[in-house]
Formats: structure tokens, C-alpha cells, sequence
């Protein structure tokens, strides 16, 4: 069948985006075919596009249909696939999710309960996954915790600040613009550094008393990863999650010495790599989505050919929700 699918020939700027007619061929053994109704716009989308982060986003053969993610319908399944039925509602975390249709592997899909819309299932399943291995399992907040989050405005720190909060954590938050403090107050910050006017690292330990936050959510990475360092508390956990604004790169490791720091720089993908797994992080988000526990806004539903638009104002900072693509 043919499909439209957003591609790159070349790696580049938002402008390497390009909206191809693409043969799709019918679902092979084990896969499902799903048309997709909300794609999910991720920071991973950009460093695809951009080519040059190494690790699980190395940089793959070209063309590259991009995308991590997307909500849909299950349209049909390949030889022996064994996977929920043609009509199903699902989300998936896979490869070539812009476009209107993706092969899947069927055992990889997520059906939808009801209450999750498609929009906040392409907004969030993956951002929402990632926030549940962060605060439950990778350094599990509860009541006694106090947790740093950078980009506390942006979509992992929505749903970070909300998560953490409802563990019992204190949750501090720091943003890039006065404008965005009151969206990050809004959704689980006791309180949120405004870098623009203070310096996080000193703020932080005056709100902490000196002793430095337990943990630190960092999904900025090379503008934050320094001064991380530099307020942790000893003995705790920087968690380099993300790197909107540039690699880490190589850093002395004799940094870490005198404070006793644990740093870690995980990937969704080894979170969630057994079924086990997905099937438990995907009940554990999906209750507190449903619950209303955790609010998930989108901010916009552009069309698909308009991917690059999505590019632009997530990399430019401009967001304070989820923008999602519709086929
Ligand atoms: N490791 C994993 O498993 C995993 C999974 C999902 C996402 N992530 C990572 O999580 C991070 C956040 O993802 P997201 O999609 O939810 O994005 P986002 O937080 O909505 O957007 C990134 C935010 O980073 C801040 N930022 C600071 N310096 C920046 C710069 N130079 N350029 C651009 N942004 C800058 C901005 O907030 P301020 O303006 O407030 O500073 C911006 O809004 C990304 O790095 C992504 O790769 C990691």
C-alpha cells in the first residue's frame, strides 16, 4: 500500500524533513499493521534528524522515516502475530512512527484503556514511560526525597513534577524563562528556579538547607550537567536523562570523588526491554493518567506534513506541552 511518511535524505535542520508517497508492504510474520492517529514529537525525533548523538540514537542508513512513537488502530496482522486484534486501540514505542501507517512488531503493542485518549497516548506513552522508570524505579522518590527536575516546564518536567509529587517527594524545578515558573508551579513544584535571573546551583542549596538535593532529573544536559555536580548532595544520584542543549561530552571523573556522586545516563529502551516490564510501566502510567492522579495537556495537533513546524518549536524551546502530529 502506499503511505505518506515524513523522511530525511540528509541529516540537518528542521528544513531536512520531507513528506514522501512510500510503498508499505502488507505485515510480515509476528508484525501488525497500524494506521496512526496521534504521533508523539519527541526530543529523540530530533536527534535523529540531526544524526551525530551516538548511542541508541547512532546514526542509521538514509533515507530514515522518522519517529519513536505514535498512537493508532491495529489495521492488520502478519502471519502468526499474536497481538491485540485488528480494531484495537494501541501505542507503540518503535521506529518510522511519521507516517499515516507503521509496521509493528504485534507483541510490541500497548492497547489503549478508554480513558486514554489517542492525543494524550501519542503526547505522553513515551514521556510517561520515561518518568516511570525515573522516579519508581531508577531512583525511587518517596516522602523522604527531594529531587531537582531541569526544563520543569517542558513535557518530561510536567509529568516529573506531578509523579514525583504524588510519591510524596519535595520536587524543585528549574525553567529557562519567568514565564514558564507558574506552568512548572502548577504541576507539582514546591518551588522553581528561574535560570535566566538566579543561579540554580546556589538556590538550590539555600532551599535545601546546604545539604543539596538527593537526586537530579536532568534532561538539559551540557548547560546543567557542571552545576549539577557542584549541588548534589553527597552521595547523591545525577540522573543525565537528556541532553537538550548539547552531549555531556567527557567530563573528569575525579568530580565525582569528593561528594561520593552516583551518575547515570540511562535510555528508555533498557527500562522497558522486557515485556514484563512494559506491562507493568504502562499499568503503572496509565492508572495515574486515569486516575487524573497526572494531568497531560497537548499543546497543539499540527498535521502531519507540518513535523518540521513540531521541530522548531519543541528544539526552540517554545513549549509547555506535548506537540503531537496527525496523519
Ligand atoms: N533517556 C530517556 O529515556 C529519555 C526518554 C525521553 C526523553 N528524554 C529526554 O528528555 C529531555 C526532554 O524531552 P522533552 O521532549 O520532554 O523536551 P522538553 O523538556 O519539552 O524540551 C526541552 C527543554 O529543555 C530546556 N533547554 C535548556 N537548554 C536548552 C537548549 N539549549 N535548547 C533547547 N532546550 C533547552 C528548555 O526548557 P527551559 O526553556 O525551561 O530551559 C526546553 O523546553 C530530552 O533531552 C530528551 O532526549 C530521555
Amino acid at each position: 500500500m502506499r503511505i505518506q511518511a515524513i523522511r530525511i535524505h540528509r541529516h540537518g535542520g528542521p528544513e531536512a524533513l520531507q513528506l514522501d508517497e512510500v510503498d508499505l508492504p502488507a505485515p510480515g510474520p509476528g508484525e501488525a499493521l497500524v494506521r496512526n492517529t496521534a504521533v508523539g514529537v519527541n526530543y529523540a525525533d530530533i536527534y535523529e534528524r540531526e544524526g551525530d548523538h551516538g548511542g541508541p540514537h547512532a546514526a542509521k542508513a538514509l533515507p530514515i522515516t522518522l519517529g519513536h512513537m505514535a498512537a493508532g488502530v491495529v489495521e492488520a496482522l502478519g502471519p502468526g502475530a499474536t497481538g491485540p486484534a485488528p480494531g484495537t486501540r494501541v501505542g507503540y514505542i518503535g521506529p518510522a512512527a511519521y507516517a499515516s501507517c507503521t509496521l509493528v512488531p504485534a507483541a510490541r503493542l500497548i492497547p489503549l484503556p478508554e480513558a486514554i485518549p489517542d492525543e494524550v497516548a501519542g503526547g505522553w506513552l513515551l514521556r510517561g514511560l520515561t518518568a516511570e522508570y525515573l522516579v519508581r524505579r531508577l531512583f525511587p522518590l518517596g516522602p523522604r526525597a527531594t529531587a531537582l527536575v531541569h526544563a520543569a516546564a517542558g513535557g518530561m518536567g510536567l509529568i516529573l513534577g506531578q509523579w514525583g509529587a504524588m510519591l510524596g517527594a519535595r520536587m524543585i524545578g528549574t525553567v529557562g524563562s519567568a514565564a514558564k515558573v507558574e506552568v512548572a508551579l502548577a504541576h507539582g513544584y514546591e518551588a522553581v528556579i528561574d535560570n535566566s535571573r538566579e543561579d540554580f546551583a546556589q538556590r538550590v542549596l539555600d532551599l535545601t538547607g546546604g545539604r543539596g538535593p538527593d537526586v537530579i532529573y536532568d534532561g538539559v544536559g551540557k548547560a546543567a550537567f557542571e552545576r549539577s555536580l557542584d549541588c548534589i548532595r553527597p552521595r547523591g544520584m545525577v540522573v543525565s536523562y537528556g541532553t537538550a542543549s548539547g552531549n555531556v561530552g567527557a567530563f573528569d571523573l575525579q568530580r565525582l570523588h569528593s561528594k561520593s556522586i552516583v551518575v547515570t545516563r540511562p535510555t528508555l529502551r533498557s527500562w522497558i526491554a522486557e515485556p514484563d516490564e512494559v506491562a507493568a510501566a504502562t499499568r503503572a502510567l496509565f492508572g495515574a493518567l486515569g486516575s487524573g492522579g497526572i494531568r497531560a495537556p497537548v499543546a497543539q495537533a499540527l498535521p502531519l506534513a507540518q513535523a518540521a513546524e513540531a521541530h522548531r518549536l519543541l528544539q526552540g524551546r517554545a513549549l509547555t506541552a506535548p506537540v503531537i502530529l496527525v496523519p
